[in-house]
């Protein structure tokens, strides 16, 4: 029979596990769940009294303001939170892997292993394990395998898989009322259990008929193919946007128009400056992988057209800064607005704005950068990884990071909308352009700007997927 679940573990205090279970204890007063990391500094800041939380995310202060103390509990002993447990989500990370056997495609599975071999060290019950964080497929199986050769005879251990759909930005909203809530189990009966339980958990909220049962496998393909079809409607719009610069066509009228089609649906057809994300790139990357070690190379192929489009959009757009400004910008002052990978996110992993100023640097640009949410040393963290040949020192000389949006565009040449804050449309535009040098630019990679009201100030702008005159 299924067990009522009382106690919940979750193994990483993340983008994805924090937010998760902190829903989960708002919505389940009667678990207790506790959310452990190794990281104390990180675990410091979900404990802060005046709830300076690790990650920004829009109402999850009030989350966690109602839950913490209550019924949530963050913790860095493990062991502890492991030893009482009934469930145990893992959300540690899955980073690409940086070297060895499918580096730069394959997913570093080392955290979630070692989380795995955790619970098997120090479980004294049984335990039902879900992986939460998104894996390659199959990884569910290799967690089973390390379990079941560790453990202690006596103890069960049922996993299941349970991807998680949050987007950031949106994520207690997405927890509060989200499409669909995947589980993926063993098709046995201690595997359909101990799906039962975990249903329990999140029918405390979701309504039943949103909450999808299926076998393991499934589970783990949907959230990569989910991913990667996500993934492939913005390179599909940005491969249309290229067509819109170079015939004067424009992509919000394309798009509108293809979105009204109810096969298609008028979502997530925005034309960017690519895609980021933890997510995005690193699923179709697995699926790649995946796709060639089971001899699949023309489904490799296809899959990672997605992301060569996503390189070719950013460079496409750094390029069209550097023409446009008279094909050089050797010492030429560049304001970027958006270091996030998203607005409403303080995240920066693979975000599109850390490309741009790459190449921009490359140029021998000075570059000046303003973000409302993200951090000044993730800036110079992301800079130095992005372009490892060259000292940070030498990197400051080239950079600046300004407090707001006005200092940031004093006396440059351009403005480049790198993240779709929304503060930037509201930004005193004639009081940017009266401290431009001229001609003043704007380069709208978001198409968040009225284009004609900029240009009735003095400035010439391009939007991203617009052939009109500048
Ligand atoms: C994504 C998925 O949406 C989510 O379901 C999954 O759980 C994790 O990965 P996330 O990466 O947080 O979520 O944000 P998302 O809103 O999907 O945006 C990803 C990237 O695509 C961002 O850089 C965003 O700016 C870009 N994007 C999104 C576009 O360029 N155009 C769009 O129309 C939508
Ligand atoms: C298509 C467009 O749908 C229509 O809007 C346009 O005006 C003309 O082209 P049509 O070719 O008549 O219409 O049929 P459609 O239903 O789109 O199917 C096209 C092909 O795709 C068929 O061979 C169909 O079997 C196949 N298909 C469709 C699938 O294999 N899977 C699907 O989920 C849908
Ligand atoms: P995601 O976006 O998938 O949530 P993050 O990197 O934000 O990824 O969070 C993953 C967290 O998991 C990190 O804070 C990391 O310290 C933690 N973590 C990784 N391995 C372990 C482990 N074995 N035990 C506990 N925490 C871990």
């Amino acid at each position: 029979a299924p067990v009522t679940v009382k106690k919940i573990c979750c193994i990483g205090a993340g983008y994805v596990g924090g937010p998760t279970c902190a829903v989960i204890a708002l919505k389940c007063p009667n678990i207790i769940v506790t959310i452990v990391d190794l990281n104390k500094s990180r675990i410091d800041a979900w404990n802060s009294p005046d709830f300076s939380l690790p990650i920004y995310e829009p109402g999850l202060v009030d989350v966690v303001k109602e839950a913490r103390g209550r019924n949530l509990f963050f913790s860095t002993d493990v062991d502890k939170a492991i030893k009482e447990a009934d469930l145990i989500f893992v959300s540690v990370n899955t980073p690409t892997k940086k070297s060895g056997v499918g580096a730069g495609f394959a997913a570093d599975l080392n955290y979630v292993e070692s989380a795995t071999r955790r619970i098997a060290a120090v479980a004294t019950s049984s335990k039902i394990v879900v992986e939460k964080s998104t894996v390659p497929m199959r990884t569910a199986e290799s967690m089973r395998t390390i379990l079941e050769a560790n453990s202690k005879p006596g103890l069960r251990f049922d996993i299941l898989s349970n991807p998680e759909f949050l987007a950031e930005g949106t994520a207690i909203s997405d927890l509060f009322s989200p499409d669909r809530v995947l589980i993926g189990s063993l098709q046995t009966p201690e595997g359909l259990d101990a799906c039962r339980s975990l249903i329990e958990v999140y029918a405390n909220w979701v309504p039943k008929e949103r909450i999808l049962t299926v076998g393991l496998w499934s589970s783990e393909l949907s959230k990569l193919a989910a991913n990667a079809m996500l993934a492939q409607r913005i390179s599909s719009i940005n491969a249309l946007s290229a067509i819109c610069e170079a015939t004067g066509a424009n992509i919000d009228e394309v798009a509108h128009a293809v979105g009204r089609d109810s096969r298609m649906g008028p979502k997530f057809l925005r034309a960017s400056v690519g895609f980021g994300g933890s997510c995005f790139q690193k699923d179709i990357l697995n699926l790649v992988y995946l796709s060639e070690s089971l001899h699949l190379p023309e489904v490799a192929a296809y899959w990672r057209q997605v992301v060569i489009m996503n390189e070719y959009q950013k460079r496409r757009f750094s390029k069209t800064v550097v023409d446009t400004l008279f094909n050089t910008i050797t010492n030429k002052n560049i304001t970027v607005l958006g270091f996030a990978f998203k607005a409403d996110t303080g995240d920066t992993r693979e975000s599109a704005a850390i490309t741009l100023i790459r190449d921009f640097l490359s140029e021998r640009a000075h570059v000046t950068i303003y973000d409302p949410q993200v951090e000044e040393a993730q800036i110079w963290y992301d800079l130095a990884e992005a372009i490892p040949d060259t000292p940070i020192e030498q990197i400051k000389k080239q950079v600046t990071i300004a407090p707001n949006a006005l200092d940031a565009a004093k006396n440059s040449e351009a403005v480049v909308i790198a993240t779709e804050w929304k503060e930037f449309i509201d930004i005193d535009w004639k009081a940017v352009y009266d401290t431009m040098n001229k001609p003043a630019f704007v380069f709208d990679g978001r198409m968040i700007l009225n284009a004609d009201a900029l240009r009735q100030i003095g400035f010439k702008v391009k939007t991203i997927g617009r052939g009109e005159k500048i």
